[in-house]
């Protein structure tokens, strides 16, 4: 083990056993249930002892959790940062305690790589260029296509990233505009308040483009409150495909969703167990991901078990 666990009486579970600290975001969104379900199981799974916490979509919880778990003197540290920014003091105390750390599913923008050891997670860029190309598809031979953006929670590693991605995918399009762009916080209640306000100030909305299915579910209830019918009156793009995502989009509601897999667990815990040996890992693990049209939607309901 990383920490002298037993010597302290600290984290450790015994000496073969592998303790790791997961500093989880909050529980915002059905994606964020399904990745804290899989971390758990597939600790339990590998016979590694969880301490887990939930941020509340507050960096402040996320960096007292962190801290907790340095002086507990975990074995590892595994966390998904709310916001990219400002984790540098807490990683280097990590790292002077000799704690090993796996950034999971979001990045962190510290320009000294080596306070953490790897990155596991989707590629959230490429994720917004999907949606956007998707678009562009669909914009063609069209004159005038307005977009409103639910963004995810503001300084937020795929709420950057998939503005960015689909900017440059719609770059292209000039009859492509993005008329209004708000975060709705990555949580169902949050895509709906904005949506409603969206409708209210913007007589002619073609499309929203939302960051995940939840925001995107709640403007769905927006629209339908406004009299209008979602998925045709007006477009909906969403990224992550969880189950109610999915099924609103085999509903007709939701036009195209882009995948983001939350089943991060196993990965998470194979990772641990290298680097707590110390061994090599690499400095980035992609996460495979596809998209859905409302056609394969139908197919993959079934199977969708988040
Ligand atoms: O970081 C992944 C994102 O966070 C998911 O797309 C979203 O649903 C979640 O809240």
């Amino acid at each position: 083990c990383g920490g002298d666990s037993a010597a302290s009486g600290g984290g450790g579970a015994g000496n073969d056993t592998i303790t790791m600290g997961f500093a989880q975001v909050g529980a915002e969104s059905g994606w964020r249930t399904a990745n804290t379900k899989s971390v758990q199981e597939s600790a339990k799974e590998a016979g590694i002892d969880l301490k887990f916490s939930d941020g509340q979509q507050k960096q402040e919880n996320q960096i007292k959790a962190i801290r907790s778990y340095i002086q507990q003197k975990v074995d590892v540290i595994a966390f998904s940062p709310v916001v990219e920014t400002g984790w540098d003091a807490v990683l280097l105390e990590a790292k002077r305690a000799n704690i090993p750390v796996i950034l999971t599913d979001r990045a962190v923008d510290s320009e000294d790589t080596s306070l953490y050891k790897t990155f596991l997670g989707s590629d959230f860029v490429a994720e917004g260029k999907k949606a956007g190309e998707w678009l562009v598809e669909e914009s063609q031979g069209k004159s005038e296509v307005n977009v409103v953006e639910l963004q995810g929670t503001t300084g937020a590693a795929p709420a950057i990233d998939r503005k960015q991605g689909f900017a440059d995918a719609t770059k292209a399009a000039p009859q492509i505009k993005v008329i209004a762009s708000q975060t709705g916080d990555f949580t169902r209640s949050g895509g709906k308040q904005v949506m409603e306000a969206f409708l209210k100030s913007n007589p002619k909305i073609d499309v929203v483009y939302a960051h995940n299915d939840d925001m995107g579910l709640g403007a769905i209830e927006a629209i339908e409150a406004a009299g209008k019918k979602p998925g045709v009156d007006i477009k909906i793009i969403t990224v992550d495909a969880v189950h109610d995502g999915v099924q609103a989009l085999a509903d007709g509601k939701i036009n195209y969703i882009v995948e983001c897999n939350p089943l991060l667990g196993p990965q998470l815990m194979d990772l641990a167990k290298k680097v707590v040996k110390g061994e090599q890992v690499p400095q980035r693990v992609v996460t495979e991901e596809t998209t859905f049209t409302q056609e394969q939607a139908k197919t993959e309901l079934p199977n969708r078990k988040y």
